[in-house]
C-alpha cells in the first residue's frame, strides 16, 4: 500500500471540524491568536493525538510544537512539513490549520499502513505564522531558519503591551512539552500544504497549486505624533492633528504605490487613533503598512522612499517609520517543486505551477533545505475571513500528494 492510499479523508475533515471549535467564532471562522488560551488548547488537543499514536512531542525556545515520527535511521535529518495553528482574529477554518492536521494525517496514515521511512518525519506547528496578535509575522520559522534573532523575537510586543516572552511562558505552564535543546536544523527538506487563499485554482477547476515560490514582502509600523487640544476651542494654524496628518501620509503612500500592472500590494491593516476622544483633536496614529511584490528590486525601490514620503506629509506632526520585517522574494528548490509536481501527475490530479501571493513558513524554511509547497483550492478565494471554506476532497487530494511526496523524501 502507498502512503497515499493510507490518507483518510473522513478523519482529516473530522481533525478540522475538531479544531475549528477552538476558538469558534459566531460567523464560523476562528479566532485562535498566537500564545492566546485559544492556541493552548489547539497545542493541547494535538499533542493528545500524538501521543495517542505514539509519535514524540516537543516544543523550542520560540514554542514551536514538533510532532515525530520516528524513522529506521533515528539520527538521520528529518523531513518537515507543517504550517501554523494561530489564525486572523475574524479568521478561517483552514489558513493554516490544514498543512498541521495534513502532515498528522500523513503520520497517521504511514502507521496504519506500516509503511516505515529512513528518516524521521515530523509535523511542525511554527508559532505565531500570522503576526496578527504579534506583529512580525512567520515569527516561529523565522526564529528557527535564524533569520531572526530569539532575544528580538521574545521582546515583540502585542497592542496590550504584553511581551512574547511573557506570553509564551504562560502557554508552557498551561500546556507543557519537552523541550529541544536547541533551536533550527538540520532539516533533509520541507514541504508545506496550504489553502490557496486566491481564486486561480478553482476559476481553472484545478486540484493542486504545485507552488513554484512566495513573493517577498516588508511590514513598517508608523508613528505619527501631534498634540492633544481641545475640539471646541483650537484654531486650525494652532493644531499638529495627529489623524489629519495620518490620512494625508496614507493618501501619500497610495501615491507611491500605485502600480498600472496591479503587482504591487500594500495595505494599512491596522489604523489606531489615540486619545480616542470625541472631542479631543488626536495627538497620536499609530499604524501598520503591509508590502510585497515579487521583485526584490521594487521592494526596495518604494520601501526604500517610504519614510521620505511620510515625512513629507507631516503637517507640522513628527512621524517615526520602524520596519518591522523584510523577507525577499522566495523560489522554491526546483527537486521540490518537480517531485510535487510528479506525485500530483502520478494521482492523476489536474494541477498548475503558481507562485504564492500570501506569506508562508515554507519561506524561511526555504533557506535551510530544499523545500516546497502544495495549494488546495479556496472557495471564491476568500481568505482572510471567516467565510474561508474548502472540500473534504480537495484538502484529501492535497495531503495524498503529501503523503507521496514526504515518503519519497524520507526514503532518500
Ligand atoms: C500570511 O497570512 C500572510 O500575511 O501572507
Ligand atoms: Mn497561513
Ligand atoms: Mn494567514
Amino acid at each position: 500500500m502507498t502512503a497515499s492510499a493510507a490518507v483518510r479523508e473522513a478523519r482529516l475533515w473530522q481533525r478540522h471540524a475538531e479544531m475549528a471549535r477552538l476558538g469558534a467564532t459566531a460567523k464560523g471562522g476562528v479566532n485562535r491568536q498566537a500564545l492566546s488560551a485559544e492556541d493552548v488548547a489547539a497545542r493541547k488537543l494535538l499533542a493528545s493525538w500524538a501521543q495517542a499514536r505514539g509519535f514524540a512531542v516537543s516544543t523550542d525556545a520560540i514554542g514551536n510544537l514538533f510532532v515525530r515520527r520516528a524513522g529506521e535511521q533515528h539520527d538521520a535529518a528529518p523531513v518537515m512539513t507543517g504550517s501554523h495553528m494561530d489564525s486572523q482574529p475574524t479568521g478561517g477554518r483552514f489558513d493554516g490549520i490544514y498543512g498541521v492536521l495534513a502532515g498528522f494525517e500523513v503520520l497517521e496514515a504511514l502507521e496504519d499502513a506500516g509503511i516505515r521511512t529512513r528518516r524521521p518525519l515530523e509535523v511542525v506547528a511554527w508559532m505565531n505564522e500570522e503576526g496578527s496578535r504579534f506583529p512580525v509575522g512567520a515569527m516561529g520559522s523565522a526564529v528557527f531558519a535564524g533569520r531572526l534573532a530569539l532575544d528580538k523575537a521574545l521582546a515583540v510586543r502585542d497592542p496590550k503591551g504584553t511581551t512574547v516572552a511573557a506570553a509564551l511562558a504562560e502557554t508552557m505552564a498551561a500546556a507543557p512539552v519537552a523541550r529541544r535543546a536547541r533551536i533550527g536544523g538540520p532539516v533533509a527538506a520541507y514541504v508545506e500544504a496550504h489553502i490557496e487563499q486566491g481564486p486561480r485554482l478553482e476559476a481553472d477547476c484545478r486540484t493542486i497549486g504545485v507552488v513554484t515560490g512566495i513573493q517577498g514582502s516588508r511590514r513598517y509600523a508608523v508613528e505619527v505624533t501631534g498634540e492633544e487640544a481641545h475640539a471646541g476651542t483650537t484654531p486650525r494654524a494652532a493644531r499638529k492633528d495627529a489623524l489629519s496628518a495620518a490620512v494625508a501620509v496614507v493618501a501619500a503612500l497610495e501615491t507611491l504605490m500605485e502600480d498600472p500592472t496591479d503587482t504591487v500590494r500594500f495595505t494599512v491593516g491596522r489604523f489606531e487613533v489615540f486619545p480616542g476622544s470625541p472631542n479631543t483633536v488626536p495627538g497620536r496614529v499609530y499604524f501598520t503598512i503591509d508590502f510585497r511584490h515579487p521583485d526584490q528590486a521594487v521592494l526596495e525601490a518604494r520601501g526604500g522612499r517610504i519614510a521620505a514620503v511620510a515625512a513629507a506629509h507631516a503637517r507640522g506632526c513628527t512621524v517615526s517609520v520602524s520596519q518591522l520585517t523584510d523577507v525577499p522574494p522566495t523560489v522554491f528548490a526546483p527537486s521540490i517543486v518537480d517531485l510535487v509536481r510528479d506525485c500530483t501527475a502520478g494521482l492523476g490530479l489536474p494541477y498548475m505551477d503558481m507562485p504564492s501571493g500570501a506569506g508562508h513558513d515554507a519561506m524561511h524554511i526555504a533557506t535551510l533545505c530544499p523545500a516546497g509547497m502544495i495549494f488546495v483550492p479556496c472557495e471564491r478565494g476568500i481568505s482572510h475571513n471567516e467565510a474561508e471554506n474548502a472540500t473534504p476532497a480537495d484538502l484529501a487530494a492535497g495531503c495524498r500528494v503529501l503523503a507521496d511526496a514526504l515518503t519519497t523524501l524520507a526514503n532518500r
